[in-house]
């Protein structure tokens, strides 16, 4: 990818290094790091709801499924921050030009006017995939369909290999930071199939 970059023209000019290096420096987090807490939170959710272990043994499709509503549910990126070009009112306040607006997507995400019942964890709901995780509009995701890939292709190899998993302990320890949302550790036991 980053011999394409290389080559790549825009109106005829070459990428300069400077925007060279600072797409790699943003892809570097924007893959990894976001795609490993999606795997982390996905086998908490496992943990805690057995039931769906139990759903995906017995039919991979709904894989695909459970994935949707852990990035609903436990969003790996809680927040993406704007800054305000002109004057605008959001919801009766006015944000002046220049201001730093943060735009929570862990909350839209468990909005009841467009989730039913927003705290539950339901796989298969409705609506699933219109949560904000993958951010909206000119900025969405570039990853988003990569990301889903890893984590389907992720979740099959553990649950073709286990019939149950088990948290070492029921308390999770979350990573420090506001941006970033996943378990810091998350001791597990596997019960293999
Ligand atoms: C679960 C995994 C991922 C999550 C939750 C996620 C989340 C997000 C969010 C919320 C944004 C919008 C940021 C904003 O509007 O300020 C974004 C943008 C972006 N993501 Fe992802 N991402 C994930 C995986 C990936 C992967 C795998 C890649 C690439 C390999 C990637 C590359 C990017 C890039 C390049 C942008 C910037 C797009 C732009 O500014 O036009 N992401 N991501």
């Amino acid at each position: 990818m980053v011999s394409d970059l290389l080559q790549a023209e825009v109106e005829g000019q070459k990428l300069t290094d400077e925007q060279l290096l600072s797409f790699l420096f943003l892809l570097l987090p924007a893959g990894m790091e976001t795609t490993t807490q999606l795997l982390g939170n996905a086998v908490l959710m496992l943990a805690r709801h057995p039931e769906q272990l139990e759903l995906m043994r017995a039919d991979r499709t709904h894989i695909p499924r459970f994935i949707e509503e852990v990035l609903r549910y436990e969003p790996p990126t809680q927040l993406s921050f704007r800054t305000a070009m002109q004057d605008v009112e959001l919801s009766g306040t006015k944000v002046p030009a220049g201001s730093l607006v943060f735009g929570l997507m862990g909350s839209a995400n468990r909005d009841e006017r467009v989730f039913e019942q927003p705290e539950r964890f339901l796989p298969g709901r409705e609506k699933a995939t219109q949560h904000l995780s993958f951010g909206y509009g000119v900025h969405f995701c570039l990853g988003a369909q990569l990301a889903r890939m890893e984590a389907r292709l992720g979740l099959e190899a553990l649950v073709s290999r286990i019939r149950g998993l088990r948290l070492r302990s029921p308390e999770v320890q979350w990573l420090p930071g506001f941006t970033i949302h996943g378990p810091a550790v998350l001791p597990v036991e596997l019960i293999p199939a």
